[in-house]
């Protein structure tokens, strides 16, 4: 038996670093004013652990291990498919960041169509929108199948009996932000929660081998709000972004357990939904009469108007998730990597950050 035992923490709702006393500055990842108490069961995680995860796992020879789980799922949106590494992995969690009203819930109801139509039951749960709302955008979609379970809920624990009783093939949570788990006193949102349930429905995903999207919000900053430590524990991290007035999406891989992180999907925004732009290069450099200079081509309005820009923060908050090099320092590692996804796509060969010059301005000293 685990003594539950109550203490309270401080945690940096930034990078979810936690302390036992307030902090001005956090340690980590130097943001100010970013702790928030929180009263956390410590015996919490480790009894939830073993309780989802079932009977603790002998290790196993690696030759032994069964090959039949590395079939993945597509899920008939190409684009998608293709940015993951070609279709989902078994047990795979992935995360989809991006701004609010961009069309994350679109994607992802789409994407649950492209597999109910093939016939697999898929589970939707969304912490955000009522039944009669997700019915009401999935009719705008044309993506109403029977195979496609919606639940409006935000209770870690029923959602965890909810797939065990429907043992659905794919699971989307719409978004981990509001899931809430009544074992924590935080409110939705903050990090302890966002963390915890994370670790559920990741030891859910890798037990039972369905594969689970979570949808995330981005914060002001542009990072997966309920921050970096949801980066790390995902096999995936993709962005999904693209100017909020401007009809093309762009989906990005930044990290990749199963695949490259090179590849873009591109899509179109439509009242029936996104529509997949299979030859982005043709969309965005047409229209250039004989002999005119090259125009600027659209991905290149795009990334502007997102700007290549340092925030100011302690520099390891701006250095490029890799190594620094002289070249990249200072520049957002997001969007240099988008920048080389989009070289690649455009030359048919392959880009690294080593191979572009990115200037990177402060918005304030450049007045932008
Ligand atoms: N007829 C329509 N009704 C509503 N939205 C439409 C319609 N046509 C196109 N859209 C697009 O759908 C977008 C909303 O998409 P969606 O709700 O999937 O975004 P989201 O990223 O899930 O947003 P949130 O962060 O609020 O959950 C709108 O911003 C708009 O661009
Ligand atoms: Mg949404
Ligand atoms: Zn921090």
């Amino acid at each position: 038996m685990v003594k539950k035992s109550h203490k309270t923490i401080y945690s940096c709702q930034t990078c979810g670093y936690q302390a036992p006393k307030w902090m001005g500055k956090c340690p980590d990842c130097g943001a100010w004013d970013a702790f928030v108490e929180e009263r956390s069961s410590v015996a919490f995680s480790r009894r939830s652990a073993s309780t989802i995860s079932g009977p603790p796992t002998a290790p196993v020879p690696i030759d032994c291990i069964e090959l039949d789980m590395e079939l993945r799922l597509l899920t008939r949106i190409q684009e998608f498919d293709r940015v993951l590494g070609g279709g989902l992995v078994p047990g795979t969690l992935v995360l989809i960041g991006g701004d609010p009203g961009i069309g994350k819930s679109t994607l992802m109801l789409q994407v649950l169509f492209g597999l109910a139509d093939q016939g697999h039951k898929v589970l939707y749960v969304s912490g955000e929108e009522s039944n009669r709302q997700i019915r009401l955008r999935s009719k705008r979609l044309n993506t109403v199948s029977p195979n496609i379970l919606v639940v409006s809920e935000v209770e870690v624990a029923a959602i965890m009996s909810m797939i065990e009783t429907t043992q659905p093939k794919v699971i989307v949570v719409d978004s981990i932000q509001t899931m809430f788990n009544a074992d924590l006193t935080s409110a939705p949102g903050s990090v302890s929660q966002v963390r915890e349930a994370t670790v559920q429905l990741m030891l859910m995903a890798k037990k039972s081998e369905i594969p689970t999207l979570l949808v995330g919000h981005v914060t002001k900053d542009g990072a997966i709000a309920g921050p970096k430590l949801l980066e790390h524990m995902v096999d995936t991290v993709l962005y999904f972004e693209g100017d909020r007035n401007h009809i093309f999406r762009i989906l990005r891989a930044v990290k990749n357990r199963f695949g490259s992180t090179n590849e873009i999907g591109v899509f179109e925004m439509k009242d029936s939904g996104l529509d997949e732009v299979a030859n982005p290069s043709a969309v965005f450099l047409s229209e250039r009469p004989a002999g005119a200079p090259p125009k600027e081509p659209r991905w290149r309005l795009l990334r502007r108007r997102k700007r290549v820009r340092v925030p100011e923060r302690s520099p390891q908050r701006w250095q490029p998730m890799g190594r620094s090099s002289g070249a990249t320092r200072g520049a957002r590692a997001s969007a240099i990597k988008r920048h080389a996804g989009v070289c690649a796509e455009r030359t048919g060969r392959p880009c690294a950050r080593d191979d572009l010059r990115i200037h990177a301005f402060a918005p304030d000293a450049r007045g932008r």
